[in-house]
Order: structure tokens, then C-alpha cells, then sequence
């Protein structure tokens, strides 16, 4: 181990996917002996022997000091767990309409859910965050005061802290995660991979201001038009006379847009599964979100095909499947969300490598939130928590019935 100097405090740097991680006492400390003892793969994820399985234990995700564990059965074959770290399974779907719903929080992000099928009386402003929608299923208007953005199934929109705007669904229901964030969200910078590479620029849709204020919102019905807005979780009315979208034009590098995931060009290599950190879509202070979009599986017949097991110490792990073939989950459906706290091992369930061995593209389209606070579940969320889930790599290999 070596030791180089560096004043940021330890909390600055426990950034997800941080390189400059790790620092304590305001000093980095960086591995620099790569040790390999025992039985072990011929290279990290590649030519694993097949009757083990590799753990990856590593600090900041997937960007720190690093070790793999080689065992005979997976960490996760537990067959109880008692404790705030159990890997848990919550089918939203369960979860009431026309209303916006919290799921998880810490004080660096909110994660809910909005399903609404009508349009909105008032129009709203998020005074605590910007905030990242994406559409699980639906289509509409997302009306902002830059003008008005048109939404279908499997966009991203995401909306400056402060903006107003209002949801205006077409038809049917529109299926909402509402990801909110304290600290602005970015892009990712991929590197050596040039700006182009992942999401280009350029596919990035932002609204064309109102000619007029959108005819459709007549307001309440009182002659009065209202703003909601959003500080602390407090909600601050405030009252117009005319429809307060009234801005005409606008210039600037501040403004809600649209991606849609068809749009995101994932990266992949044919001899070596990535670590999920390349599927980043923002990067959000303390916290990462990642698309998993359909992509070609690996083709080398020594490189793994499936998530590798992880012990998760630095993030817990959110993830949110939209739609496909989750093909390393079994048992979780479309509109189901899992946690896993960082402190638990997780990886791919019993079957999922054979199942994988046997397609040649992932058919997945899922949201991860990876982020460094522990997060919170609501009493909402857990009710519609299926229990069964904390156990199903046991349950897979026969350890537990069921
Ligand atoms: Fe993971």
C-alpha cells in the first residue's frame, strides 16, 4: 500500500465510481500489489473454473481497491436473514394511482413513483431538486416553462431544480420513476471513448418555447391557475390569475430535455464482461443511474456472461426493471423494483448463467440507481414487498423449500 497526500475530506470522496477514491484521513491510499493466491480464474472474469464462482470485493464501486473470492457457493446462499441489509424485492405495481408515491430516500436522493392517467389541475416546481423522470409506460406532454416535451415509453426526462411544469398523459396511464436528486445531474464522461460514445449530444431533445400558453390548462375551474412548489417537502402554493406559462423564448445551457433509451449505444466487448458502471446514463453527486438497454451478450467461450457476484461495500444498489428478459432475476416481473444494500453480497440467481448461455443478446430494458448514503424504504414500498425474495438464491439451489 502507498500513500499519497490529499486534503479532501472522506466524505467528499466516497463517490460511487470514483478513481481518486480512497482517502481517509485526508490522505489516498491506492492498492498496488495485485496478489493471486489459491484457486483462481486465469483472469478477472475470464476462464473462471466452473465449479466456483467469483466474488468481486471491491471499494467504490466497481473504480477501487479490489479483491475476487473464489468459492465453492456463492455468499449468497443464505437461508435467513434478520437485519436492515436483506435484499429486498417490491413490486410497485402494487402501489396506489393517481397519486405520487414515495419508495426510497436518503438525503441525497428520493426515488417514487407517479401514475396518473388525467392530466394535471396545477402545474408543479421541485424547489429541492432536479429531477429525473423516466417513463416506465404511457405517453404525453411534459408541459415545462421552456416549452412543451412530448414523452413515450422508455424516455428519460429530466427537469432542472426549479423548473415548472406540468403532466399532461395521453390516453392511457402513464407510469412514472420519479428519481430526484439534491445535487445537479450530469453526464458521464467517457474518456478515451471520445464525446460520442454511449449518448450522443446530439440525440438529446429540448423543448421549443410556447408560441402561447397551452390552451389546454384551463386552470381550476375558479379562474385562477396554481403552482405547486416543492422546498424541504413542504408545498408552497402559489395563485395566478392568467396560465403562468407565459415565457416565449429562452437561451442557455439550463433546460429540461429528453433521451429515450433506444437512443443510449451501449458499450460491450465480445471477450469481457464490463462492469455495470459503463452503462452510467447521469452522474449525480453521490449517486450514479445506469441503463441496462438490450445489448449482444459476450461471444468468447471464457468470458462470463452474467453480473459477476459483488459485496456491495461502498453503494447500495437500486434497480428497477421496465421491461424484457431480466435474465440474471428470476421471479421479478415488469414494474418490480430490488434493493440491495451495500454490507450484502448479491449476484445472478441459480440458473441465470445457463439461461444466458443459451440467448445472444440481453433483452432488458432496466433502470440502477447506485448511490453511497444508505437508503431508507417507505411504509408504502413495504407493503408491497415480497418476502420471498431475501432468500431466492437458496431457494434456487434447494436449501430453502419453496
Ligand atoms: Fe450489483
Amino acid at each position: 500500500m502507498t500513500e499519497t497526500g490529499d486534503a479532501a475530506p472522506v466524505e467528499e470522496k466516497l463517490l460511487s465510481t470514483g478513481a481518486d477514491f480512497l482517502s481517509y484521513r485526508g490522505r489516498t491510499i491506492c492498492g498496488m500489489v495485485m496478489e493471486s493466491k489459491g484457486r483462481v480464474a486465469k483472469a478477472t472474469h475470464v476462464g473462471i473454473p466452473p465449479d466456483l464462482t467469483e466474488e468481486e470485493h471491491g471499494r467504490a464501486a466497481f473504480a477501487g481497491p479490489v479483491s475476487h473470492l473464489y468459492r465453492t457457493i456463492p455468499a449468497t446462499a443464505w437461508v435467513d436473514v434478520d437485519g436492515p441489509l436483506r435484499p429486498s424485492a417490491f413490486e410497485l405495481n402494487l402501489l396506489p394511482t393517481d397519486a405520487h408515491v414515495p419508495v426510497l430516500h436518503n438525503d441525497d436522493l428520493r426515488i417514487g413513483i407517479d401514475r396518473r392517467a388525467t392530466p394535471s389541475s396545477y402545474a408543479s416546481r421541485n424547489a429541492d431538486g432536479d429531477e429525473i423522470v423516466f417513463v416506465h409506460h404511457g405517453s404525453g406532454v411534459l408541459q415545462t416553462d421552456f416549452g412543451p416535451l412530448s414523452y413515450d415509453a422508455g424516455d428519460y426526462l429530466v427537469i432542472p431544480k426549479g423548473t415548472m411544469h406540468r403532466w399532461v398523459p395521453a390516453g392511457d396511464e402513464s407510469f412514472l420513476l420519479v428519481i430526484e436528486s439534491a445535487a445537479p445531474v450530469t453526464m458521464p464522461d467517457f474518456g478515451l471513448m471520445g464525446r460520442h460514445a454511449v449518448v450522443d449530444p446530439k440525440v438529446l431533445v429540448t423543448p421549443e418555447p410556447w408560441s402561447a400558453p397551452p390552451a389546454d390548462w384551463t386552470g381550476e375551474g375558479d379562474g385562477r391557475w396554481r403552482v405547486r412548489a416543492k422546498r424541504r417537502q413542504e408545498c408552497t402554493t402559489f395563485t395566478y390569475p392568467h396560465n403562468p406559462f407565459t415565457a416565449v423564448g429562452w437561451a442557455g445551457d439550463l433546460a429540461p430535455f429528453r433521451l429515450h433509451t433506444s437512443d443510449i449505444r451501449p458499450v460491450v466487448s465480445p471477450r469481457y464482461h464490463l462492469p455495470p458502471s459503463v452503462h452510467t446514463t447521469f452522474r449525480c453527486g453521490a449517486f450514479d443511474v445506469a441503463t441496462f438497454v438490450p445489448r449482444p451478450f459476450e461471444t468468447d467461450p471464457e468470458s462470463l456472461r452474467v453480473p459477476f457476484f459483488h459485496a456491495n461495500v461502498d453503494n447500495d444498489e437500486v434497480i428497477f426493471y421496465s421491461r424484457g428478459d431480466f435474465f440474471s432475476r428470476k421471479g421479478i416481473g415488469e414494474g418490480w423494483l430490488t434493493l440491495h444494500p451495500q454490507g450484502a453480497p448479491h449476484g445472478p440467481q441459480p440458473g441465470a448463467a445457463e439461461r444466458a448461455a443459451a440467448k445472444e443478446t440481453a433483452d432488458e430494458l432496466a433502470v440502477m440507481v447506485e448511490c453511497v448514503a444508505p437508503l431508507s424504504v417507505t411504509n408504502e414500498a413495504k407493503a408491497a414487498e415480497d418476502p420471498a425474495y431475501t432468500t431466492s438464491w437458496a431457494r434456487g439451489m434447494g436449501l430453502v423449500d419453496g
